[in-house]
């Protein structure tokens, strides 16, 4: 069955994006037409990026990496719930995305965000970072807003209106995902 990730970009003490993972996690494995997975980067302390040869060469050195590159490998696409740190995304996030190269390849992406705009800025920049990584970013996306959708911008309440634009999201991510399966076994064929 497709293998759908929901990376939690967070690691901050008291962080919002652990209320909306697990949301967006409870509501994806309601469905049965792909299994969904919590990735919380707080599991995978990495250290500010530290192989010694580019990523894109696929030559991991660190143990740390060979553990966050199978993780990523074990998926076929990708939620990304990402806060908005100075109209872009987290730094932590950005260091995780840039220790790996192939393991994001051929792979959907759909984004959950979440900020003053709706962690808008944050997303345009991820999108740029999923063409480079050659990743299928879906147009749905889900902006919750601080200012509505969290009380005392702390507490996640979420309207259900953002539902269907949830629903949307998985399903472009979990269409694409499976779409681009051919390609994946294609690239794994010549390394
Ligand atoms: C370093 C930092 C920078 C921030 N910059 C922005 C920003 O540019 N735009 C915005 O809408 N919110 C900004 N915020 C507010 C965050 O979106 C809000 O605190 C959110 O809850 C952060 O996600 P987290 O709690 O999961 O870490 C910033 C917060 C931090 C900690």
């Amino acid at each position: 069955m497709t293998r759908i990730g929901i990376i939690l970009g967070s690691t901050r003490p008291n962080r919002n994006g652990e209320q909306v993972a697990h949301w967006v996690r409870d509501i994806a494995q309601r469905r049965g037409d792909a299994e969904f997975e919590l990735v919380d980067l707080r599991d995978y302390p990495l250290p500010h990026l530290d192989e010694p040869i580019p990523p894109s060469l696929g030559q991991y050195q660190n143990e740390h990496t060979k553990a966050w590159a199978a993780t990523i490998a074990s998926f076929d696409g990708f939620v990304i719930v990402t806060p908005e740190y100075n109209h872009s995304t987290s730094g932590v996030l950005k260091n995780a995305i840039d220790f790996l190269f192939k393991e994001w390849n051929n792979k959907a992406v759909g984004f959950v965000s979440y900020g003053s705009v709706g962690g808008a800025r944050a997303v345009e920049h991820l999108r740029l970072i999923a063409g480079e990584l050659q990743m299928a970013d879906v147009r749905q996306q889900v902006a919750l807003s601080l200012m509505t959708e969290f009380e005392n911008f702390s507490v996640f309440k979420p309207g259900d209106y953002n539902l269907p634009a949830l629903t949307t999201l998985l399903d472009q991510v979990i269409a694409w995902s499976t779409a681009l399966a051919p390609l994946r076994q294609a690239a794994t064929a010549c390394v």
